[in-house]
């Protein structure tokens, strides 16, 4: 009982020191390595400014692809597959010697060494009978551009370039513009 007093003062000297060792740390911790915190600064500055200008590009369905958001202690659920369209509705080519997609499903077309499911319908000789638009005079020519007889062995493997039509959203956002939206954006610049 006779202590009481004693612990109590005992524990107000160690707060005092505890602050005041605190206080000098902070300050010499400040002065000492004054670079590491500069670098930091500077790392995270531009960082917000980055962010501010990429807010002007619409917002897609921004993921980060490794982890999506989730926590790195859960176990996210994986986004489900994309569906196939198979609408037979040509979409709009973004430019003009973009390869068109593919408006129709193509599950179990097989494209080999032996034989080429997609030019049973697309080949000129066949499109007729299939109602297929035939592929075009530059899958018959060769990097020298010189027509061949039969269909050019840089084009022979449709998928490389045509893709199928999905209901995926853009993974990214962007601000891709086609050109007829920039030439119509400009027609004062022209008249001047
Ligand atoms: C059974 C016949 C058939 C097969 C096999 C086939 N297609 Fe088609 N394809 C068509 C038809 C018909 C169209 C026209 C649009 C429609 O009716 O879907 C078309 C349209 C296309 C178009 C769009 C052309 C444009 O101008 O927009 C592309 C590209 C295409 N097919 C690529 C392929 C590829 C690549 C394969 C093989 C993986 C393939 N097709 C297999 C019948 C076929
Ligand atoms: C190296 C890329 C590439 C490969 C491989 C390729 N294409 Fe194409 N395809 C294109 C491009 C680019 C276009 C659009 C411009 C053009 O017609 O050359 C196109 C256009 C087409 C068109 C539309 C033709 C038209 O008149 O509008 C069809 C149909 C087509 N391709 C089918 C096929 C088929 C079937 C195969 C496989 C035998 C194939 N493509 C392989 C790049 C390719």
């Amino acid at each position: 009982m006779r202590d009481k007093p004693l612990i109590a003062i005992g524990a107000i000297v160690v707060l005092i020191v505890a602050v005041i060792a605190f206080a000098v740390g902070r300050k010499t911790g400040g002065e000492s390595s004054p670079h590491p915190a500069a670098t930091t600064m500077a790392a995270t500055t531009p960082a917000p400014a980055a962010a501010s200008t990429a807010e002007e590009a619409p917002h897609g369905n921004q993921i980060d692809a490794i982890r999506r958001g989730v926590p790195i202690d859960q176990e996210g659920a994986p986004p489900l597959l994309a569906r196939v369209e198979n609408a037979d509705i040509k979409r709009n080519r973004a430019y003009p010697m973009q390869p068109p997609t593919i408006p129709h499903t193509i599950d179990n077309y097989q494209i080999d060494k032996n034989s080429n499911r997609c030019l049973l319908c697309h080949a000129r000789a066949n499109a007729d009978k299939f109602q297929a638009p035939p592929v075009s005079v530059t899958h018959y020519m060769d990097r020298d551009d010189q027509f061949l007889a039969t269909i050019s062995p840089r084009r022979y493997f449709c998928n490389q370039c045509h893709v199928v039509q999905t209901d995926a959203k853009p993974l990214v956002a962007n601000n891709f513009k086609d050109i007829d939206t920039v030439l119509s954006e400009q027609p004062q610049k022209k008249a001047n």
